[in-house]
């Protein structure tokens, strides 16, 4: 069942945020399907997350828990240890965008955008990051062993590019990718490299996954100008990042830490 020691995680406890979304559970049946033992945490459940629980009910764990929020995180770093013991990956994954159907003011000009939203998506997609590398980091760390994948975006390491948009400003829309998103996700790599450094001693490996959008029924104006301007052409599929996220978790890995893996379909490299 598991031919390749390379990539042997049947023995690791596999902690993912934002488990509930299109990613997520992508991420938690990679490590089930390899044996390892895996806590989905979210703010809220799914249909998918139930039928985990079942197909893999003595190994996956579903906790209800807010990255923004230090005691729930704690309470489930608690029950973690209780059923399965000290987290070895966690995958910060959980994050907030602005969709597309956002309220005008949020995907208007720079210059208007609100301060509540800025506010609101920093502290999921970057204050919760810290939370939970200071909680199941600091554990990991405790414990001499870890591995931490910190989910990044191209609009992180690049600019969202305004043109792919243009087709929504010639039909009289105000619309423009905002910014706080962009900036949430560039925090992400400094503050890998930050705790790769710090815990390089503790054995508890950090790096960023920069990924680049996932095709989800987007509406085909946006497609055309996505896929015009992505060297491969088209948007990933929700499993194209498995293969990443097990590497980086695996002992194929074990002496990358500190490190942005893209896996991006070409869009920064133009
Ligand atoms: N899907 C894409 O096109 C794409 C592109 C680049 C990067 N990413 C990144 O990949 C990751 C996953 O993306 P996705 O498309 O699966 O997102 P998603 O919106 O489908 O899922 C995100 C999950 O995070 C959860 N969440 C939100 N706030 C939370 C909180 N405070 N505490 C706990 N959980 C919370 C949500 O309930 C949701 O289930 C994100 O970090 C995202 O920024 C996604």
């Amino acid at each position: 069942m598991f031919p390749d020691p390379l990539f042997d995680v049947s023995r690791d406890i596999v902690l993912i945020t934002g488990v509930t979304g299109q990613l997520g559970g992508e991420y938690a049946k990679t490590f089930l399907q390899r044996g390892a033992r895996v806590v989905g945490l979210d703010i809220r459940r799914s249909g998918t997350g139930d039928a985990l629980g079942r197909d893999y009910s003595n190994r996956y764990l579903f906790l209800e828990a807010d990255v923004t929020d230090r005691r729930s995180l704690e309470r489930t770093l608690l029950e973690v240890e209780r059923q399965f013991g000290t987290p070895t990956v966690l995958i910060n994954n959980a994050a907030i965008d602005s969709p597309p159907s956002a309220p005008p003011e949020e995907n208007g000009h720079f210059e208007d955008y609100p301060e509540a939203s800025w506010d609101k998506v920093m502290d999921v997609n970057l204050k919760g990051v810290y939370h939970c590398c200071q909680v199941f980091g600091g554990a990991m760390a405790r414990a001499g062993k870890g591995a931490i994948i910190n989910v990044a975006s191209i609009y992180g390491v690049v600019s969202p590019d305004q043109n792919l948009y243009e087709y929504r400003r010639q039909r009289g829309e105000i619309f423009y990718k905002p910014v706080a998103y962009a900036v949430s996700k560039s925090g992400i790599l400094n503050l890998t490299r930050y705790l790769a450094v710090y815990w390089a001693k503790k054995n508890v490996r950090v790096n960023t996954l920069t990924i680049a959008g996932v095709f989800n029924n987007q509406e085909q104006a946006f497609l055309d100008a996505y896929c015009g301007r992505i060297p491969v052409g088209h948007m990933a599929d929700a499993d194209a990042y498995n293969g990443a996220v097990l590497f980086l978790a695996s002992p194929a890995a074990s002496y990358m830490t500190g490190a942005n893996l893209v896996v991006d379909g070409g869009w920064t490299a133009i």
